[in-house]
């Protein structure tokens, strides 16, 4: 089955086997700019990561056979390689979380249970369909967060050379899970409801998990009623730079017939940092040169909204460069 832009990136998929620098002192209690609000809603779903990476590399491995287009399968077999390596990242993350009393263990043990049920009970397609639903997601928080790394500010710098390293990946993969899908599954009409149905199911299963591990990991450190720190969150998720904000953006056009997730083209961003990786080797100078990028991308922006905003007139306003 032919998508005109299915193809867009696949040459640039590529394994990174790096080994990260965490330790209880760059993996902090409060990881995420020191705020416990912020922290427990990604480790709710970092939680996941690991036995997640595993099941979307399985999945997509168990249609490998299926798949007739030579590039696609090839672009799978990278993608399985890359999760490998982010799912043994975010384990020894998740470990130092745990060490540090936050039972970030308990909450990945259920969604090891819903996996296991999940692949017990549904066939390799649907499977794949939410493989493809959860990676739209993931890749989407990527996306947001690729633009705005100054969210990270008071975050660990070694930390946030694995984090932006994971990003920068999910972006050059993520059109991967979806055309395993449409390639095994055929296409057409069962394999739009398939994939529209797994969305269904990913957004039923991922909306209580989230917040359920939200407030169960708030509850275990302490944090319920931190009321600044909830406001703080609130406002990083839906306003600046509104995290959530931009995923309920893309949700929808999920469901159009003619949905793709290189409709939305941001490899500019990861270019940055692939050039600085690719020339240093190193992924905190690559993660610099990314926040630099965006930093005085953000600027011209600002400017241009102030410049818009005081003359009150588009046609008066000169583009950003
Ligand atoms: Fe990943
Ligand atoms: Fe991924």
């Amino acid at each position: 089955m032919a998508l005109a832009n299915r193809k867009i990136g696949y040459d640039e998929v590529v394994t990174r086997d790096i080994h990260f620098e965490m330790t209880e002192q760059t993996v902090a209690r409060h990881w995420f700019n020191g705020d416990p609000w912020t922290t427990h809603w990604m480790n709710g779903i970092l939680a996941a990561v690991p036995d997640g990476e595993r099941w979307v590399m399985n999945s997509a491995r168990r249609q490998l056979d299926k798949l007739d287009d030579p590039g696609v399968k090839k672009a799978a077999i990278e993608f399985i390689r890359q999760e490998r390596i982010h799912a043994r990242e975010h384990d020894v993350m998740n470990a130092i979380a745990t060490k540090h009393g936050v039972p970030i263990d308990k909450v990945e043990g259920i969604f090891k249970k819903i996996r296991v049920q999940m692949q017990k009970r549904l066939s390799d397609d649907m499977q794949s369909s939410i493989a493809a639903a959860f990676e739209h997601m993931t890749a989407t928080i990527a996306s947001v967060l690729l633009e705005h790394p100054e969210v990270f500010e008071e975050t660990s710098p070694e930390l946030k050379a694995m984090l932006y390293w994971h990003f920068v990946e999910e972006t050059e993969h993520k059109s991967v899970s979806f055309d395993v899908f449409v390639d095994s599954s055929g296409g057409g009409l069962r394999g739009y409801l398939l994939r529209t149905g797994g969305m269904a199911a990913a957004t039923v299963l991922g909306i209580p998990l989230m917040l359920g591990n939200h407030f169960y990991l708030l509850y275990a450190d302490g944090q319920l009623t931190n009321w600044r720190s909830a406001a703080r969150m609130s406002k990083t998720l839906f306003v600046s730079p509104g995290i959530l904000t931009g995923v309920l953006k893309t949700y929808l056009p999920y469901y159009s017939p003619t949905f793709h997730p290189w409709d939305d083209d941001n490899r500019e961003i990861i270019r940055v940092w692939k050039r600085e990786y690719d020339r240093t080797g190193d992924t905190a100078k690559a993660f610099e040169a990314l926040r630099k990028h965006a930093a005085s991308k953000n600027s011209h922006g600002a400017k241009y909204s102030a410049k818009k905003s005081r003359s009150g007139s588009r046609a008066e306003v000169s583009a950003p460069v």
